[in-house]
Formats: structure tokens, sequence, C-alpha cells
């Protein structure tokens, strides 16, 4: 694995950005695999401003999300479709039916997890996957213990990330117990891996991912067996890590 120490969050985003961009380049209709989250915002707004300036085309590209709650429609402000619209693709040319993000709205998980396999195949894989990463190590909506043999499923979310993402919703709003996420498996797939996180409050779980053993209990630890995997992290989420 590489590891690129960026000064702080805007250096994160740009050398994150550099990295897709560079894909984009050298492989125009590339397939990208992206995330939620709020690290990642920073890496699209730049992107959005390179693409302003008409350095980076986006109309061959595909993208592929890591995952989407169950039970929320696309137009549900909470959806990871739609903060993925709001946050980027609005602001972009990529083609809305080059957009995948994995269906919320059909209830048969079962369903709804093989179709966005299917994409995936269909599409010749991940040739790079945006990943952020939880406080407990999840990557997509891959809870500690999950195993990692799984491709799309359907999971029960954690206390802990139910908690984390209620900052999200409005009050008295509830956030859905469960989501269809990419499994540890089709992550693992992905041709190139990059994770970007940023802040103190990563630095223990960066620490126990990528200098701890390889285990379930940490789903980011895998990425250590990936042979392209790319971490850009700031000095703060580093400042752990011997290196
Ligand atoms: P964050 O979320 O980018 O908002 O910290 C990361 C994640 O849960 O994957």
């Amino acid at each position: 694995m590489k590891i690129i120490r960026a000064k702080d969050y805007y250096d994160m985003s740009r050398k994150a950005a550099n990295i897709i961009s560079a894909q984009v380049i050298m492989k125009p209709n590339a397939v990208l695999g992206l995330a939620t989250g709020g690290t990642p915002v920073g890496t699209y707004k730049q992107l959005i401003e390179w693409y302003n300036k008409g350095d980076i085309d986006f109309s061959s590209v595909t993208t592929i999300n890591l995952d989407e709650y169950r039970g929320l429609p696309r137009d549900h402000e909470q959806s990871y479709w739609y903060f993925m619209h709001e946050n980027f693709f609005n602001f972009v040319n990529v083609q809305e039916e080059n957009i995948f993000v994995p269906d919320g709205a059909n209830p048969d998980s079962e369903a709804a997890c093989k179709a966005y396999d299917q994409v995936i195949h269909k599409a010749g894989g991940i040739d790079l996957q945006l990943l952020g990463i939880g406080t407990d190590g999840h990557i997509g909506f891959n809870e500690p213990g999950s195993a990692f043999e799984l491709e799309t499923h359907c999971v029960d979310l954690t206390d802990e990330t139910i908690k984390s993402n209620q900052r999200f919703f409005g009050e008295g709003e509830e956030v859905p117990k469960q989501a269809y996420t990419m499994g540890i498996k089709t992550i693992m797939q992905a041709r190139k891996v990059l994770m970007v996180a940023n802040g103190e409050d990563k630095a223990e779980i960066l620490k126990k991912a990528f200098e701890g053993p390889v285990t379930p209990a940490v789903q980011a630890s895998i990425l250590q067996m990936h042979p392209d995997f790319t971490l850009v992290a700031d000095e703060a989420a580093l400042s752990l890590l011997d290196l």
C-alpha cells in the first residue's frame, strides 16, 4: 500500500482529485466507484472546479456508488443518490444513464443486490474505487465482523453508524436501520482503491487498519492485501502511524 501525506483537508482533497483525474485522463471511459460521507466532498468540489476549467471530461465515465440506505427512494434528501447529485453529478457531465447507486426503494434485498452485482460485472468491474473510512473501520456499509467474501448485500447498521449518521437527518427523523452495500469482495476486485481520511478522530482507526492485523473486526484492514491501494490522509489522521 501507498500512503500519501497531506497537510490538511484541502490538500488531501486536491491530491485525491488528482489521482481520480489522472485515471479519467488515462481512460476516458473509466468506471469509478464512488463514496458518500463528509470526507470525499472536498474531492468532488475539486473535480467540479477542474471540470469547469475544461481540464476533465466525465462524458464517457461510468460511476458506481458503494451503498444506499434500504427504504429510501432516490428523491429522499438523505438518500445517497440525492447526496451524489447535490455534491457532484449535478455539476459535471456524467451521463445520467451511466450513474449507478443501489436501489434503496426496492424492498426485495436479494433482487436489489443481485441486480447491482450485475451492473458492476456488466461494466467490466471498477477501475478506481474511492473510499472513506468509519471510526469503527467500516468501508461502504461493511460493519465490523462482516465476512470478507461478500459481494453486494443487505446489512443491519450498527448503533455507532446510526448514531454517527443521525447528524445528517432532521430532528426526530429516523435513520434507516439497513442498507445495501458492495461487499468487501467487490471492493477488493476494484483495480485501484483510493481512500481519503482526515482529522484526529480517524487517527486511531487508521493505525488499527493499516498497522494492525488483517481481521474482519476491522474491515478496512483487508486493504493491506490489495495490490494497488493508496491512502491519502492529512497529518492529523496519520498522527498515530509509525510509517
Ligand atoms: P465520513 O464517513 O467521511 O463522513 O467520516 C466515512 C464513512 O463512514 O465511510
